[in-house]
């Protein structure tokens, strides 16, 4: 069983992640500086798998930190999310997420490597594909950017590759993240974006529980079934599992790979409205509203590479996403930490 290093483990995708990882035996060294998370998620996470959580607070870009991180505890590969992820916010502060994303990415490679820990678990996204040519995706798509964030995850992606060809010891699984959803089935951890949420889940949960009024859609002139977006939504829990697997695919079999996440399927925007009515119980009104810029009509992946490598597949349905969502938001309807 492995020691494993979580960057960014307090978020959202990392904490559920932590849980499965210990479920399945391994060792859980989380790195975070909060910037997107509160540390209340780490008592959550205790009471969630009944043992302490080891947790370093601390920024990815600071060397002298990471470092000694490494030193104290035995590290056998790295799970890297800590990232800045919203969009809107990256095409207002490029530097920003070029800094944050792409030298603390930076940062972390090199203190891996003087430590000589060669095994990374690198949280990317199907915005590498930009504008798809078609769906399903495959990861032989071409690739695009429409954003200065997705710039940075296919700047990261490409470091990443180069590092592998330059040192064959160093081994890395590139897993491309489509629409994460859902919530642990105990409703103790689950997505707290501070703010109004950007996405389309956390927003549909603040409307059930009443925080705000309504959803606005944004565009019902797509060319897809009902004129909204399609996606392709994940429950973070089979999320979470595909990252033990990817862990455990890298220690054994030692190869390099990139790997789409996602169910195959895509889901618009009302579809999921009404799948989340259904599961709460709540209404959930939704206004037509302009389209949102940058947005694309559809995207789902392509999971067949995943599933044929990581021996692999999402087992939740879009139902089980919302009922997960809607309890872990009903059980904490201002997410960890009131005043986040
Ligand atoms: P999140 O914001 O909930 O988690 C990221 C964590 O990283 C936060 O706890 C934050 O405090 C921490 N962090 C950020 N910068 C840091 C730094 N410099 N040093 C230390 N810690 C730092 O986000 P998430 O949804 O859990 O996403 C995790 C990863 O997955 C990110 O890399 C994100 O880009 C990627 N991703 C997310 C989605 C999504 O929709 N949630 C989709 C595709 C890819
Ligand atoms: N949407 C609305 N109203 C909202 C929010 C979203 O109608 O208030 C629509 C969007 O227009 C889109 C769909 O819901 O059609 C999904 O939007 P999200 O913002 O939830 O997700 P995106 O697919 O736009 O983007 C997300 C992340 C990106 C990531 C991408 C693929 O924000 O960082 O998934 O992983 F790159």
């Amino acid at each position: 069983m492995a020691s494993v290093m979580l960057t960014g483990g307090a978020g959202y995708i990392g904490s559920h992640t932590a849980v499965e990882l210990i479920e399945s035996g391994h060792q859980v060294v989380i790195v975070d500086n909060f910037s997107n998370s509160s540390p209340v998620v780490l008592e959550r996470l205790q009471q969630i798998v009944g043992a302490g959580i080891v947790c370093e607070r601390g920024d990815i870009r600071n060397a002298d930190f990471l470092t000694e991180v490494f030193q104290r505890h035995r590290v056998d590969a790295v799970i890297h999310f800590a990232a800045l992820k919203a969009v809107g916010e990256s095409c207002e502060q490029p530097l920003n997420y070029f800094e944050n994303n792409i030298s603390g990415t930076i940062t972390l490679l090199q203190v891996m490597q003087q430590q000589r820990v060669n095994g990374l678990v690198f949280s990317s996204s199907a915005t590498v594909y930009g504008q798809p040519e078609s769906c399903p995706i495959r990861e032989d798509a071409a690739l695009g950017i429409t954003n200065p964030y997705g710039r940075t995850k296919l700047v990261m992606e490409q470091l990443i590759n180069d590092i592998c060809t330059a040192h064959p010891q160093f081994k890395a699984a590139i897993l491309r993240y489509f629409n994460p959803v859902g919530a642990h089935v105990s409703g103790l951890i689950g997505e707290d974006p501070g703010g109004i949420p950007n996405n389309l889940m956390p927003f549909i949960c603040q409307v059930a529980v009443g925080t705000r009024p309504q959803l606005n859609v944004f565009g019902n002139d797509y060319p897809t079934p009902d004129g909204t977006g399609v996606r392709d939504y994940i429950h973070v829990v089979d999320l979470a599992r595909a990252h033990v697997a990817a862990l455990d695919y890298l220690l054994r079999e030692g190869q390099n790979i990139t790997v789409n996440l996602g169910t195959g399927c895509g889901v618009s925007v009302l579809e999921l409205v009404q799948a989340f009515e259904q599961a709460s119980g709540r209404s959930v009104p939704v206004n037509i509203a302009p389209r949102r810029p940058g947005d694309i009509a559809e995207c789902y992946a392509d999971p067949a590479l995943a599933n044929r490598l990581l021996g692999w597949q999402a087992e939740y349905d879009v139902k089980r996403m919302c009922v997960d969502a809607w309890r872990w938001q009903s059980q904490n309807p201002e997410g960890f930490e009131p005043s986040r």
